[in-house]
Order: C-alpha cells, then structure tokens, then sequence
C-alpha cells in the first residue's frame, strides 16, 4: 500500500498548507518590527534596552517562521529615515546588527537559512556593509528559508534607484521605453530575487507602512498587532497567520462563488 500524501502538500506538492485550516501559510512574511521604544520606556528602561530584548524575539520569530514553512521572512531593521534619531541610538543600533551577525550568523548557516539584505548600502560603515556581504556570501547557497534583512531600507529610495538604473539603460540603448513594464521595474528594486510579500505584519499598534516595501506590497495582505516588539512572541506570529489565512485574497478578480 502506497502512503496517504502528506497533508502539508498542496497537489502540486509546491505550498505549504498549515495542520489547522486549508488556507496556505503565506510564503513570504514581511514584519515591521516596532514598538521597542515604548516597551523600554514601560518597563523604567533605556530605548536601548527594548532593542537588545528586540533581537531575542528575533531568533525565536525566525525559528517560527522555519517551522511554519514561510519560505521568505523580511525583518524591517533599520530604516532610511531612521538616521533621524539620536546619535547614541544609532550607533547602539549599528553595535546590535554586528553583533546579531557575528554571534548568530553560524547558527543561521547550519540551519540552511539564506541570508539576504536589502536597502542602501553606500552609507554604511564599511565594517557593516563587509559583515553582511559576508552573511550574504556564506550562506548563499542554502535552500532553507530566506532570511531578508531590511537594514538602512526605503521603499522611496529603492524605487528611485531602481528608476535610475532603467533610465540608465535606456539611454545607452539596451531598453526600449515601451518595453518598461513591470517585470522590469521589479527586476530593478532590491527584492528582485523574491516574491512579493504575501503578508505584512506590523507591531505596537501603529497602522501605517512608514516606507516599506510599497511597491512589493501592492497586494499584500496587512496585519496590524497591538504588541509592542519585544512582547511578540510564536503565539502572536501564530495568530496574525491564522488572520492571513481567513482573509479572501481577489486581486481585484471577483470571487470565485460570486461569479
Ligand atoms: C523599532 O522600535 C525598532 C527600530 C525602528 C529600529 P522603535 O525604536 O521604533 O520603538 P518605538 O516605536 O519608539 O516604541
Ligand atoms: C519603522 O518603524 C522602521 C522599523 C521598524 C525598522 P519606525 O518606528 O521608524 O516608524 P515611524 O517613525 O513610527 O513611522
Ligand atoms: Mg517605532
């Protein structure tokens, strides 16, 4: 007798199908991960207390998300605009994504994570932008799932850069106007090696993009949760994935039992 097909598997064997509903777990996760700030200021801490506690829920979310079969997780780290803060956040900032990369890169190595990053990197220092070339470089070739780093990222100034590359190639010759669709405008942004993402989770309660992925996210599915970052746990990555799995994605089609 030949074995019952893993439930796990949709018929094409391709999509994860999650134990609890018959709705796919989303393949690409992206999290704006806010509200380290204000649990600080709650608990009678420093702001920077609320990110170092940030980066433990980060290695338990990126754990989750193996276990629930996302292949694709962005974590929104550091944006552009967040140069705006005070000095010593920053550099505590910067101190904190080194090191998350030196003490956690072998770990997400030998669990087949891929690491990837996304955002500006010209204005990095140069230790940071060679400590994530060398994430990137290392774990190139696993085929677990893809971790992406939003660090030093704007949606904005990806979509110019992205402009300016076309704009580029159109003047030398090699692209044709008319032939700007969006294929190529996606192949242009940072996230050209990944698919758009499926849901957006955003914590502390706040409902807004703040300059994420407003290309990518065109269609996304949003999730806003009132936990502040570093009291987001499994529990709550569980949940906002049960919420995706309720919702009715169109695509501007009309559903399928009102046709
Ligand atoms: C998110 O927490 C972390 C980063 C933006 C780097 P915040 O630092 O924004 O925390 P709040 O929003 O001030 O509470
Ligand atoms: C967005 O959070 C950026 C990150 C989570 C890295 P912010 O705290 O910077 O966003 P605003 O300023 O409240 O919109
Ligand atoms: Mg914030």
């Amino acid at each position: 007798m030949t074995a019952s097909p893993d439930p796990s598997l949709d018929a094409a064997g391709g999509e994860c199908r999650s134990s609890a509903s018959e709705a796919p777990v989303p393949r690409h996760v992206a999290i704006i991960m806010d509200g380290n700030g204000r649990w600080a200021k709650g608990h009678g801490m420093p702001r920077s207390e609320g990110h170092r506690r940030g980066v433990d829920v980060v290695r338990r979310i990126v754990r989750r998300a193996v276990s629930r079969g996302v292949a694709y997780l962005t974590l929104f780290s550091f944006s552009a605009e967040n140069w705006r803060r005070p000095p010593d956040e920053i550099a505590y900032l910067m101190g904190l994504l080194k090191l998350f990369i030196r003490r956690d890169l072998a770990d997400l190595h030998s669990s087949n994570i891929r690491v990837r990053v996304i955002g500006g990197r010209d204005d990095l220092s140069a230790d940071i932008g060679g400590l994530l070339m060398e994430a990137e470089t290392l774990t190139r070739a696993n085929t677990g799932l893809t971790l992406i780093i939003a660090f030093n990222y704007g949606a904005r100034q990806e979509i110019l850069r992205a402009t300016q590359a076309i704009a580029a190639a159109v003047a030398r010759g090699e692209l044709a106007e008319s032939a700007i669709d969006e294929a190529t405008f996606a192949r242009h942004l940072d996230t050209r090696d990944f698919p758009d993402p499926d849901l957006v989770i955003r914590t502390s309660g706040e409902q807004r993009l703040s300059n994420f992925l407003l290309w990518q996210s065109a269609y996304a599915e949003l999730v806003f949760v009132p936990v502040l970052w570093p009291d987001f746990d499994e529990a709550a990555f569980d949940d906002a994935l049960s919420q995706y799995q309720s919702r009715e994605r169109r695509f501007g089609d009309v559903a399928a039992r009102n046709r």
